[in-house]
């Protein structure tokens, strides 16, 4: 159980791995990747299980950007007949759990597994539960991941269900509505699923609440904020959907995003241009600093090779920012799984 397994989206392998290894330094803990490009997955090998543990415990899964999914243990290799004994065995080393989840890597190859994953969970978990290593009542709310490369080798992991992703892969089943205007709409929900605990939805996402678009053409987000009842002005030069404007919730200001400033305090500015990260900094700053709103989910555009550094670089430079400021904000950041070439930033602002 020496090593990690880091889900990402494919492409960004070497980010997944940046960002554990500057987990890892913090902690004073070391290991080297291993990596193919464009898998979508990393394997952090380190020099014992213990190590695996103490960084895992350590970092908090809400904190990891690139990272999608994690799981500490090892790869196994399953003769082509009889899987399960095999697993059964491997399973051994590995405390009781009460749930066991079947991966793949988000590329082809990966999808090409599913068929298998879904005739192998019902038996999986029937020897499971003979065997007595997967029990709803397990005394700590761990999980198995078992993450196939190909149906004779994967890695078997393990998490603390509390701290990981709250959904196989890191990716969230959401439907595409569509009544929405574009398939960016399934950034904002997404969005909101990840920054957002469900149970303050209403206080938070409430009806009557008001929120600023800048860059909402043809409005696949202010559909989002419209279906929460919440009054939008839309800015962008470019049209708005037409139904969407018949809801008589939304008023599109066709104005520059940048120089846009709200009559009254918003509750929600979000904001989907295409910019410069450090210009797309400077707009956070104006709104959370100036209290113009609330709360702000922001998309990050990053067009460049050193990703990670930038946006440890933007996410410092906003901290000092409301730091010399006084203002307290809390920043979050994830690429979702709907984010291509770009990550998601959610800030709070509390006084
Ligand atoms: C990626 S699209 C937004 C898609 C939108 N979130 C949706 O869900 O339909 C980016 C939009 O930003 C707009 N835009 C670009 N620069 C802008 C600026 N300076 N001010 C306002 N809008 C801008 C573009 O016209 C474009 O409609």
């Amino acid at each position: 159980m020496n090593s990690l397994l880091l889900q990402c989206r494919p492409g960004f392998e070497g980010e997944a791995a940046s960002e554990i290894q500057a987990h890892a330094e913090r902690l004073g803990l070391s290991g080297f990747a291993r990596t193919q490009a464009s898998q979508g997955w990393v394997q952090w090998q380190m020099n014992d299980a213990a190590a695996c543990e103490t960084l895992m415990q350590s970092v908090r899964f809400a904190q990891l950007i690139f990272i999608r999914q994690w799981a500490r243990g090892q790869f196994v290799d399953l003769p082509e007949k009889d899987r399960l004994t095999t697993l059964l065995g491997a399973f051994r080393a590995y405390p009781r759990v009460s749930q066991v989840w079947l991966e793949v890597p988000d590329t082809n190859d990966g999808k090409a597994l599913a068929g298998f994953c879904k005739k192998f969970q019902a038996p999986l978990e029937k020897g499971m539960h003979k065997v007595g290593c997967l029990r709803a009542n397990a005394p700590l709310p761990g999980r198995i991941q078992l993450f196939f490369l190909n149906s004779q080798r994967v890695f078997v992991g393990l998490v603390e269900q509390t701290n990981a992703a709250p959904w196989p892969m890191g990716i969230p089943r959401l439907k595409f509505p569509r009544e929405a205007p574009s398939r960016s709409t399934l950034k904002l929900e997404e969005a909101w699923h990840h920054f957002v605990p469900r149970e303050q939805w209403d206080d938070r996402l409430a009806p009557a609440m008001t929120a600023v678009d800048l860059g909402a053409a043809p409005g696949g987000w202010t559909w989002q904020l419209v279906q929460r009842h919440m009054r939008v002005t839309a800015v962008d030069n470019g049209p708005m959907d037409k139904a969407l404007m018949d809801s008589g919730l939304v008023d599109h200001q066709r104005a520059d995003g940048y120089v846009f400033e709200p009559r009254k305090p918003v509750d929600w500015m979000v904001c989907d241009i295409v910019e410069r990260p450090a210009r797309t900094a400077w707009l956070i700053e104006q709104w959370l600093g100036h209290g113009w709103c609330r709360e702000a989910i922001v998309n990050l555009k990053l067009p460049m090779k050193t990703r990670y550094a930038e946006v440890q670089q933007i996410l410092a430079r906003l901290e000092d920012f409301f730091d010399d400021a006084g203002v307290r904000v809390s920043i979050g950041c994830k690429q979702l799984y709907h984010d291509r070439e770009e990550v998601t930033c959610h800030l709070r602002r509390w006084n």
